[in-house]
């Protein structure tokens, strides 16, 4: 349960006589009574500890209720933090947002007469931000706080259903597997927002039914939509939507359920992720989107453009929230597209704070140790931007390499996009994917890559939709032969690509695929 990892850190700090804790939450209501029933508890803390309470509005409230006198500045609140002898714990609500040069340095007083005295005290800052002045930084310690585990979101939903139920304004369908869909859906929310959630559900017609899960979903699409960071993918393809990459493919399909208790019981570390580069349009982020598909597991897409674009909040809490609200709805797919995108912010010019820097140590820190079953699938496009550190062994357990596609590949992307589209009697006419066209169109696109493929068949399917007949085979053959693909007119960086990914990543293309005879076959002959 996450608030047992919450508890664990926060009695370890304590015991460690740590002076200041930087507590990260919208939830301060949840968040105080975690924090009270660790101090309080003498099997967590040697010492139960008095708890403290101070906001801009009602001051520093004591453990029976009463205002200190004379303590509802800032400042004032602190000194009679520093004048307290017993041992307490002081929670410090938004005083994120009144960290003047006269609290910073009240604060680094507490820092040294906090981890000195005889006496244990701690004090905490609770904020739905994280604002930590530079001066502050080695002094404090930041303590995530999770979001509600299920079995927090569980509770509450019985205790709503039992609630409504008893005063007759609900009916409840739900079974109990129901109810566990319902507290698994809203998995990733504030206690607050899965209240919220159920509370919709329950009012629209006085029914809680199975089919008002589509409701908690779409809160749950709302809240990660809100954060600015995260979307939530509908990945409309699978795995058999993308021609070739076989090795890539086969490597996923081997993972799949290993985010499974079954999995830990074979001893099976649950998988970091995979890093997809190489050549534009070849099928990287296809890939990604449909491995989701394949695993039924939710798929969440990172911008790391957004992360530290300022747009939404400091980049550091930005990883972080992302970082929780994935975690929180784990098992899932998280899907970092271009993950070089933020790596170009991170070592730009203008940042000279080492920001970046320590916002993707967070992010590759976490990747190596995260212990929930979020399935990173990272891909990049300029490889020349990725740092060392994020190519290490064990940051991801493979690093695979998209190639344009060989022969084989081109037949298996050709026949994906053309028998979809030719199963309409009206498109495909007396058009046949035989293995003869097939083989013409292949060899006619070769150094193709699978974007352009696709948009070749679109530019044919205009051509007949224009006349009003038939998809025909001059269609096609006119619509690749009128493209240059990418492959000539950038040679110069697929080949830098190329030689980049040859010594460094394992090839998505299995061997069965490569062409045969022609060197790499691409851009030369099928
Ligand atoms: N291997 C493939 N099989 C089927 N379709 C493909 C394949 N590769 C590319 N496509 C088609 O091209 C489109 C674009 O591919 P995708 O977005 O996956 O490329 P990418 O490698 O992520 O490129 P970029 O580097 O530009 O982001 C896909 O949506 C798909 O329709
Ligand atoms: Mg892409």
């Amino acid at each position: 349960m996450p608030s047992d990892g919450f508890r664990a850190d926060l009695s370890q700090a304590f015991r460690a006589r740590i002076p200041i804790l930087y507590v990260e939450s919208y939830e301060e209501h949840r968040a105080l009574a975690e924090i009270a029933a660790v101090a309080r508890d003498p099997e967590l803390v040697r010492t139960p500890r008095a708890l403290l309470t101070w906001s801009p509005t009602s001051g520093l409230i004591q453990p029976d209720g009463t205002a200190r006198r004379g303590a509802i500045d800032p400042e004032d609140a602190i000194v009679a933090a520093l004048r307290t002898e017993e041992p307490s714990v002081f929670v410090f609500c938004d005083l994120h947002a009144t960290l003047g040069p006269a609290v910073v340095r009240l604060l680094r007083d507490v820092a040294a007469a906090f981890r000195a005295g005889p006496v244990p005290r701690t004090l905490v800052i609770l904020a739905p931000a994280l604002h930590i002045p530079h001066d502050l930084e080695r002094d404090v310690s930041i303590l995530d706080f999770p979001l509600p585990a299920e079995t927090d979101i569980r509770a509450l939903l019985d205790r709503m259903i039992d609630d409504n139920v008893a005063t007759g304004r609900i009916t409840v369908t739900l079974t109990s597997g129901d109810r566990e869909r319902f507290a698994k859906a809203a998995l990733g929310l504030t206690l607050h927002e899965a209240e919220n959630a159920f509370a919709r559900a329950m009012v629209d017609d006085q029914v809680l039914a199975p089919a008002d899960l589509a409701v908690v979903h779409e809160e749950k699409r709302q809240a990660v939509r809100k954060s600015g960071l995260l979307e939530f993918v509908e990945p409309h393809a699978g795995l058999a939507d993308v021609g070739g990459l076989e090795n890539l493919k086969r490597w996923l399909v081997r993972r799949d359920g290993t985010w499974l208790d079954e999995a830990a019981a074979w001893g099976l570390p649950a998988p970091r992720g995979v890093l997809i580069t190489g050549v534009p349009g070849c099928g990287k982020s296809l890939t990604a989107k449909a491995v989701s598909a394949g695993w039924g597991l939710p798929l969440l897409r990172l911008d790391m453009g957004r992360v530290f674009s300022g747009l939404v909040g400091s980049s550091e809490q930005n990883m972080r929230t992302a970082i929780r609200a994935a975690e929180a709805t784990s098992p899932c797919v998280l899907w970092v597209d271009e993950i070089e995108k933020g790596l170009a912010a991170s070592s730009g010019s203008g940042d000279n704070t080492g920001t970046g820097a320590r916002v993707f140590g967070t992010f590759l820190t976490w990747l190596q140790e995260k212990t929930r079953p979020v399935f990173v699938i990272a891909t990049a496009n300029d490889i020349d931007r990725l740092p060392a550190e994020l190519l290490r062994k064990g940051r991801f357990d493979e690093i695979f390499f998209v190639d344009l596609p060989t022969g084989p590949e081109r037949t298996a992307i050709w026949t994906v996009h053309l028998s979809r589209r030719l199963s309409h009697p009206a498109v495909a006419g007396r058009l046949d994917l035989s293995p003869d066209l097939l083989f013409e169109l292949t060899k006619l696109t070769a150094g193709y890559s699978g974007a352009e493929i696709e948009q070749g068949v679109v530019a044919a399917l205009y051509d007949a939709f224009a006349e009003r007949r038939p998809l025909q085979r001059d269609d096609l053959v006119r619509a690749v032969s009128n493209t240059v693909p990418l492959s000539v007119t950038q040679a110069e960086r697929i080949a830098a690509i190329r030689a980049w990914a040859s010594t460094r990543a394992v090839a998505a293309t299995a061997p069965e695929d490569w062409d045969l005879g022609a060197g790499n076959g691409r851009a030369v002959e099928f």
